[in-house]
């Protein structure tokens, strides 16, 4: 019997378990390389704005993707509470990525424009002033820090070569547009775009 070799035969079944296991692997992934509705962004996605690249290093830095996800997945439940799922094209210019794995709070992906500014600020200052059961720590001293302005350019060079498209005139005026913004506002502004890209995200 053949496959009795390959059953006694410990080196030979690890050796031919890769085999299947990366044919099969390859057979998935490859083709979404070639795919243009995974690989091109979806129309309209800009670049983060100086200021909305800043507030999204405020939220890594305050392990906001901790407690959140930044992915709406395709089942009902879904996208009847966040709004329209996820799609590959609108992350095209997010690195990383801020899908995040674990929700302690809600997803964010379409929290853009769900809140007023004002909103946004008393919750970050206070989350129980405004949802009295929230669990979300608070977060006061973005609302007297500053952004640093000294690596802003640095941070959209390094973007644009991975393929980030902005201008040399954005990377020229990034200092000057962060230069005196409260880390709260910079925060702010990146939180009331996620999402926002997708015409048909409601
Ligand atoms: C310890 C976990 C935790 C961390 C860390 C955390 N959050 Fe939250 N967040 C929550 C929970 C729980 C809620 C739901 C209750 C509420 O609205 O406060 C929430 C709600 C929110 C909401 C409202 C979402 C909605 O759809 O109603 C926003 C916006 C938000 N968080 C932003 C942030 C930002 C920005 C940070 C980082 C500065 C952050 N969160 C850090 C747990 C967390």
């Amino acid at each position: 019997m053949k496959h009795e070799i390959v059953e006694r035969n410990l080196g030979l079944m690890v050796g031919l378990i890769i085999v299947v296991v990366s044919l099969g692997g390859l057979a998935e992934i490859v083709p979404l390389f070639f795919d243009s509705e995974v690989t091109e962004p979806i129309e309209g996605l800009e670049p983060l704005s100086a200021k909305e690249l800043e507030g999204r290093d405020i939220y890594i830095r305050e392990g906001c993707h901790v407690c959140h996800t930044q992915k709406v997945r395709p089942f009902r439940a879904e996208t009847e509470r966040y709004g329209h799922y996820t799609v590959a094209g609108e992350f095209a210019y997010d690195h990383p990525f801020m899908w995040g794995s674990k929700r302690t709070g809600p997803d964010l992906a379409r929290v853009g424009d769900r809140y007023s500014d004002a909103w946004q600020r008393l919750h970050l200052y206070d989350p129980r002033s405004v949802v009295p059961e929230s669990n979300m720590p608070a977060y006061p001293w973005l609302f007297e820090q500053k952004v640093d302005p000294s690596y802003t350019a640095d941070k959209m060079r390094a973007l644009r070569t991975l393929g980030v498209p902005y201008t040399d005139e954005q990377i020229e005026n990034a200092a000057e547009n962060v230069r005196g913004t409260f880390e709260v506002e910079a925060l702010i502004a990146y939180l009331q775009q996620l999402g926002t890209a997708l015409p048909e995200k409601r």
